[in-house]
């Protein structure tokens, strides 16, 4: 269901330099959110800079009513958010958005997040977990020092395999390259493989060359920038493959879409 209401900020704490968690309380979000969906957050500022709610992935729900999100400061939105004190109401919208299309038959899931990508694929990981779906989730930085400490946190048990470019932590290399071995290793073959990403651009890209080749299917959350997040000002919008559409609303269409739907050859 989705609502517009004033959530009471219940803990913004810092979890590694320029990234927080922020958990809200609305029991009509995390009780009906589907993993990959987002909210527009309002920023509570005097006058109107900035005047955009800001669009953030729900990273996970609780049984108290409770969703949260995990962000990166990255301008005045965000750090302005980053200071909201416990207590403090803000205004949300949502859940908005497509979420992850999650089939019903057996098959083997691979999550693979790049950096702040893994905020959605978090959801994903908890609706999975209590399906009793199993799963393998990698996960890739830059360095150790990006890596976030999500298992602290999450209110579910996860295993992730990491890696980093530059092998400070986990795996030595790109996590595109975690996937290929996992492509070639496939245990079961006959169930079939399922790839679910989010992260740059760049590296979504890669990944949709790489299951191409495998012939895999694999859906990707991506990000734009938003200004009403509701399908409206065409603010959004990716370049489409194929269809009648030149062109995806990432608020409306997405923003998880199989990755054979986005144009890529026209993203730089
Ligand atoms: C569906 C969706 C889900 C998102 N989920 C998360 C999340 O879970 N965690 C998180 O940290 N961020 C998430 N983002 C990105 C987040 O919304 C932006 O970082 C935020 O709006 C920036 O606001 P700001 O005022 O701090 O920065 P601004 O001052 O608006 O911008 C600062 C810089 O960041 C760039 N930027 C702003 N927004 C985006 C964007 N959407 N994509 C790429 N670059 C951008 C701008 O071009 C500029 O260079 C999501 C975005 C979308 C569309
Ligand atoms: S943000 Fe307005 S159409 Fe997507």
């Amino acid at each position: 269901m989705m609502v517009d209401e004033q959530a009471e900020v219940i803990k913004n704490k810092r979890l590694i330099d320029g990234v927080f968690l922020m958990t809200l309380k609305s029991s009509e979000i995390s009780g009906s959110f589907l993993p990959g969906q987002f909210v527009m957050i309002g920023l509570d500022v005097a006058g109107y800079d900035p005047l955009l709610r800001r669009p953030f992935s729900i990273a996970y729900a609780e049984e108290d009513g409770t969703f949260s999100i995990i962000y990166r400061i990255v301008g005045r939105g965000t750090k302005i958010l980053s200071e909201s004190k416990k207590g403090k109401r803000l205004a949300i919208h949502g859940p908005l958005g497509k979420g992850f299309d999650i089939p019903d038959r057996e098959m083997q899931f691979v999550i693979v997040s790049g950096g702040m990508g893994i905020a959605p694929l978090l959801s994903l990981a908890q609706v999975l977990s209590r399906d009793k779906r199993s799963y393998e989730f990698l996960a890739g930085y830059r360095t150790a020092d990006d890596m976030i400490p999500v298992e602290d946190i999450l209110p579910f048990e996860l295993k992730i395999r990491v890696s980093t470019e530059d092998g400070s932590a986990g795996v030595k290399g790109l996590v595109s390259d975690l996937i290929i071995s996992s492509l070639k290793n496939t245990k079961e073959p006959d169930k079939g493989l399922m790839i679910f990403s989010c992260g740059p651009m760049n590296m979504l890209k890669r990944i949709h060359e790489i299951v191409e080749l495998y012939n895999t299917p694999c859906q990707v959350s991506v990000e734009s920038s938003m200004a009403c997040g509701m399908g409206a000002c065409q603010g959004c919008v990716m370049p489409a493959a194929r269809g009648d559409a030149r062109y995806l609303r990432v608020c409306k269409e997405g923003p998880v879409f199989w990755s054979h739907e986005i144009d890529w050859v026209s993203i730089s």
